[in-house]
Parts: C-alpha cells; sequence; structure tokens
C-alpha cells in the first residue's frame, strides 16, 4: 500500500453509488491503461455525506493516481474536471477527507479550506465487551475507533490501541473545496 488514504485493504472491483456521483478515470493513452480515478458523490441533502450543512456538497469517495503518474498535475486536473461536471449539477463544493500525510499537503497546496481533524484509530477491547444472545467464544476482539485531537490522549490512555503498521493510529484531515 502506498498511500495512508485508506484504513483498509484496497477495494476488488469499483464501488457503486445509490445516488447522482462523478466518477472520473484518467487514462495514459500511449499504453492504454486507467491512471487515475475520482468519485465524487452528489448529497441529496446537505450533510447526509459530509461534515458541513449549510449546502449540499460533492463527497469524495475515492481518488488517486498510479505512483509514475503523480506530481505531474494529474490530481489537480481531476479536481478541475470534477468542479465543471459538479457545477453543471448545481454544486459549488467538495469535501476531502484523507489520512495520508502526502494527500493532506495536496489539499492545502491547493488552497483547499481544513474543516475538521479527529485521530483514527484501532483498539483491542479484549474481554471487556460481551455481545448479549451470542455465546462466549463469539467476541468481539478488535474495533475501529475515532476520537476528536481533544479526546485523543485519554482515549489513547484508556485504551488497547494498535501501533502496528498498517493499523497504526492516524490522524484524519477534512477539507472543503469551494469552486
Ligand atoms: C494525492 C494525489 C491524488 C495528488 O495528485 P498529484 O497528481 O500527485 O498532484 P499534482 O501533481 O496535481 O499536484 C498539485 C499541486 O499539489 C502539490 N503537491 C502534490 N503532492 C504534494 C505533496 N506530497 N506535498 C506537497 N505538495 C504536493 C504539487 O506540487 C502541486 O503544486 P503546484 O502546482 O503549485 O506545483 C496523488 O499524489 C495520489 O494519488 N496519492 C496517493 C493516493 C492518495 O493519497 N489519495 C488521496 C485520497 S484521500
Amino acid at each position: 500500500m502506498t498511500s495512508h488514504a485508506w484504513g483498509l485493504p484496497p477495494y476488488q472491483s469499483k464501488p457503486r453509488y445509490t445516488t447522482e456521483a462523478v466518477e472520473l478515470v484518467a487514462v495514459d493513452f500511449e499504453n492504454d491503461v486507467i491512471v487515475g480515478f475520482l468519485d465524487v458523490e452528489i448529497e441529496t441533502e446537505p450533510g447526509r455525506l459530509g461534515l458541513l450543512t449549510h449546502e449540499p456538497c460533492g463527497f469524495v469517495w475515492e481518488f488517486g493516481l498510479l505512483q509514475p503518474y503523480r506530481g505531474r498535475g494529474h490530481g489537480r486536473g481531476l479536481v478541475r474536471a470534477a468542479e465543471t461536471r459538479l457545477r453543471e449539477a448545481g454544486i459549488r463544493r467538495m469535501e476531502f477527507w484523507s489520512m495520508d500525510p502526502d494527500a493532506q499537503k495536496f489539499y492545502s497546496r491547493m488552497g483547499m479550506r481544513e474543516i475538521n481533524r479527529h485521530w483514527r484509530f484501532w483498539a483491542r477491547l479484549g474481554s471487556r465487551v460481551e455481545i448479549p444472545g451470542l455465546p462466549p467464544t463469539v467476541r468481539l476482539e478488535i474495533a475501529q475507533w475515532t476520537a476528536s485531537e481533544e479526546d485523543w490522549p485519554a482515549a489513547r490512555a484508556a485504551l488497547d490501541v494498535v501501533d502496528d503498521p498498517p493499523l497504526e493510529p492516524h490522524i484524519c484531515l477534512g477539507f472543503e473545496h469551494r469552486f
């Protein structure tokens, strides 16, 4: 894995969206290969997917380029192409979220506004959680958690946090991109 943008192993097939979405690919026509993608689902009501609720957003679920194609302006190109299509649908903002430090730098460089930061982490539960109605051999052993920056130290002290890659804690940043 070359990015912490995805917290879990990558999908084996392309995600599908239940409502309207802008789904773009970048193609290297010389080598006939898809080298990048950007999937933006359009909110049917403000706050259904995104954090901010003042107007509906295009919520970015998937965004990436194959490694050799990064740093050549294609990420910016995909964002610009999505802006054009979203504008046609009456949408003037996107929300991007990422746990990957390089992607966070890209979003800042693009002039996007940070709207939230929180920690995402995995913690072992041991025998703490019993699930009513299930036999004792069925146990919840590990779970994914989130915590605000403020509450992160208390969460870290109280829980058996997993520190081993690729499940180590990451700070997740949300950005609003207006266009
Ligand atoms: C994040 C990603 C999509 C950006 O696309 P890209 O094609 O590499 O970025 P671009 O070349 O269009 O860069 C646009 C601007 O951001 C800057 N930038 C890009 N990556 C940067 C980084 N890691 N640090 C600082 N600036 C960066 C570029 O220098 C450029 O600025 P400039 O035009 O002023 O010179 C791409 O690097 C990628 O696929 N990363 C791995 C997957 C991932 O993390 N996806 C995000 C999912 S949340």
